[in-house]
């Protein structure tokens, strides 16, 4: 997706910004999976979100969980952190618990990609259920 800037948004929105904009907008709830930059989101997964909170703002009240997997042991939580931030600039509701963070990969997946740690399926579920329920 095309780098948000002002100019390009007057000149005219990029197909695949306008089509991320009116998923998100038409869902009844957003399941956003991250893995973890530097602590922190991919620049890719702020970029989309960004796009998404212009034009009317199609995260405004809108219910989101969520998750993240990541090749070491801290499973995103730190990226997590600094997502929820960004949610609530956005005016997104976003569910409390449970905390989904994945990790290492290596681990908790098999070696078909199926997710393997049933602790961690369970939180999976009782996120998707706590969401919802809102
Ligand atoms: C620029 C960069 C920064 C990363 N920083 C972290 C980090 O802070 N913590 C962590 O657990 N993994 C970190 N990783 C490892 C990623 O979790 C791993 O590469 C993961 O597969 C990225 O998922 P993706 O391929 O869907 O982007 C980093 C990877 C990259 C490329």
């Amino acid at each position: 997706m095309a780098l948000f800037d002002e100019d390009l948004e007057a000149a005219g929105w990029p197909e695949v910004a306008r089509r991320f904009h009116d998923h998100i907008r038409q869902a009844d709830a957003v399941l956003i999976a991250t893995p973890e930059y530097n602590y922190s989101v991919s620049g890719a997964l702020k970029n989309a979100i960004d796009w998404a909170s212009r034009d009317g703002n199609a995260w405004s009240g809108k219910r989101v969980a969520l998750m993240g997997v990541s090749s070491g042991p801290i499973g995103t939580a730190r990226a997590q952190l600094a997502l929820r931030q960004i949610m609530v600039a956005v005016d997104a509701l976003v569910i409390p618990q449970p905390q989904v963070s994945l990790g290492p990969a290596s681990l908790v997946f098999g070696p078909d990609g199926s997710l393997a740690d049933e602790a961690s399926a369970r939180r999976l579920v009782t996120l998707v259920e706590a969401v919802l329920a809102r």
